[in-house]
Formats: structure tokens, sequence, C-alpha cells
């Protein structure tokens, strides 16, 4: 076969797995992009990492590993390639440079940022220490370098009961999502401090819209994620991290489901899943939209947006890393 052929059969390979998510006029400028970035990523050997909020193009195209925060930090400390391209929001990229520090880490878009990390400062959490004295600080991965810095560990949606309650005290102070320390709090005996930060995707979402929805759709599984309300959590069957929602989905088979979340991930799990009907109310986030294919192919040719943290933060901020890391999923 020749190449030109074989490079066919693998982007059609591509296109029947997405048709069904992504219409054929757009599939026509995609196309070239996935085949121009997966030949750059061999002869650069560059891997790329994607969050499981990313468009189908990226997710099932280019990405080698797409996953949730957890697996994505994890993912970034093994991987040998010598560049790592980010296809997510900044503090995803700042964590797999602290898990990776001698790796090139890019990112498509230096304003892909996160409402959630963008709540506090570590001035703030220099102050809530202060105000707690002796209080350990559990912070959300969803942070700033400088946040990870002033922290004690890290911790992600998969992980943040197991990681608070490593931590044998009595009181956390767990910053900076409110909504997912409320819904620590009713899974742990562990007394949360909370900060007020919230997810501008998963707070748009409400008891009322979820219930409705059931109520047209009697036979449907809800599973959501712990960024959202507590009414939310409360009229679901299921809470997880983004991965562990793929999973149900995969092991469970529902007829029908509802995943309160960023609503592209949907059209992902919907590819792998064609058996499932997905009701998908639709909210976006304006930083993971930010990444484009366009975008992931600039970054990778000329090697710009590379991630830096300067010595002292990054040793600091890659303790409370590293030690969410030994405590795993
Ligand atoms: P997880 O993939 O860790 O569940 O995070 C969700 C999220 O909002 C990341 O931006
Ligand atoms: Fe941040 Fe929410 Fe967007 Fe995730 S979905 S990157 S938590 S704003």
């Amino acid at each position: 076969m020749s190449m030109q052929n074989l490079k066919n059969k693998e982007l059609n390979k591509i296109y029947s797995k997405i048709s069904s998510v992504v219409p054929e006029v757009e599939w026509k400028f995609h196309a070239p992009l996935i085949e121009k970035i997966n030949k750059l990523k061999k002869e650069k050997n560059a891997v790329i990492l994607a969050h499981n909020y990313q468009t189908p193009e990226i997710y099932h195209g280019i990405a080698d590993i797409s996953a949730d925060s957890l697996a994505l930090a994890l993912e970034a400390a093994k991987t040998q390639a010598k560049i790592i391209v980010l296809c997510g929001v900044h503090f995803m990229a700042e964590t797999a440079k602290l898990m990776s520090p001698d790796k090139k880490v890019l990112i498509p878009d230096m304003q892909a940022g996160c409402s959630l990390a963008e709540s506090i400062t570590g001035s703030d959490v220099r102050m809530l220490k202060e105000k707690y004295p002796g209080v350990p600080v559990v912070s959300y991965v969803n942070t700033s370098a400088d946040v990870k810095a002033e922290s004690d560990v890290c911790c992600t949606s998969a992980n943040a009961v197991k990681v608070v309650e490593s931590l044998g005290t009595d009181k956390v102070i767990f910053l900076p999502d409110h909504y997912l320390a409320n819904y620590v709090q009713k899974n742990t005996k562990v007394k949360i401090i909370s900060w007020q930060g919230t997810c501008m995707v998963h707070e748009k979402f409400t008891g009322k819209e979820v219930e409705d929805i059931k109520k047209e759709n009697p036979d449907i599984k809800v599973i959501a994620h712990p960024e959202c309300p507590p009414d939310v959590i409360s009229a679901s069957d299921f809470a997880g991290s983004t991965s562990t929602m793929v999973e149900y989905v995969k092991e469970k088979q529902p007829k029908k489901v509802l995943l309160v979340t960023e609503c592209t991930m949907s059209d992902n799990v919907q590819v792998e899943n064609p058996n499932v009907q997905f009701i998908k109310p639709c909210n976006l986030c304006p930083h993971m939209k930010k990444i484009t294919l366009n975008k992931v192919y600039d970054c990778l040719k000329n090697e710009t947006n590379e991630i830096k943290i300067g010595h002292n933060i990054a040793e600091m901020a890659r303790k409370s890393v590293l030690r969410m890391a030994e405590i795993g999923r």
C-alpha cells in the first residue's frame, strides 16, 4: 500500500469513529491538520495529552492519552517523549511541567485559564494559614503553581476524600472549589474549611433542570461532576471525576444517560458507546474550547507557548503534586 493510501486509511478510520458527532463539512478542515500533527508528533518525539473536555477531533484524532486531570498528571510523569503538548487548560500544563520538569511542556493557547484557578492566589492561602494555624491545606489541582506552593498536598475530584483523610487531622483547609468542598464534607468526618471559588461551567446546572430532565426521561441515569451545586448532586444517581463518569457509562451501558458536566465530553463518550443515548444540556467551558487543531499544530511546529515556572515556586509546588501522586486514585 502506498504511503498516501495508508494515510487516507488512517484518516478514514478516525472519521468513521467520530462521524456521528463531527459533520463532514467540518471534517474537511480537520483531516489535513490531523495528518500534519500526527506526522510532526512522531518526528519531534512529542506526546499529546488531552483532557476529556477536548473536542472529538482532538480527543479521537491526535491525542495519545485522553483522561481526567489526575491521569493527565500521572501520565506526564511517566512519558518518555521529549515534548508534551497539553490539550487542556493552563493549570493542567503547569501540573504536567511540575511532574516532568526536564521535559518541554507546551500549551496551544496560554489564555486557556480556569475560573477556579483564578479564584485564589498564593497570598490568599497565606492569609488562610494565618487564620487557621496548623491546619493543613489541600488544594484542588485546578490552581496556579503559586497556590500549590503554599499547600501541603493537591487533589483532584478523583481522590479528594482520600487525600483529605490521608492527613490524619480533624480539620483541613480545602480550596478553592466551594461545591467540591461541600461534596467532600458529605463524605468525610474531617471538618472542611472551604473557599468561595466555583467552576463557571458546573455552577450553571440546577437541581430543577436535572429533575425536569428526569421527569421527561424516567429511565435515565444521571451522573454529575462534584463541581456541581449540592442540589444537582442529590438529584443524580452518581457523582465522580470525568474519567469515573466515562467508566460508569462503559461498564453499566445505561439505555439513556445525562452527564452533568462540560457537554463536549458527552460527544467523546457517545462515540465509544453507540448503544447509549445521551441527553445533552450544553454548558461549554470557554477555556477548554480555546484549544484548536490549528493552535496545536502551530505550537508543536514552532515549539511556542512553553510552560515556565520559577525555580523556588516549582520546587515547593512539586512537593504538593508528588504527595498527591503517591496517594493515587
Ligand atoms: P476532572 O477531569 O479531574 O474530573 O476535572 C474536571 C474539570 O473541570 C477539569 O477542568
Ligand atoms: Fe475550570 Fe470549570 Fe473549565 Fe474545568 S470546566 S477548566 S474547572 S472553568
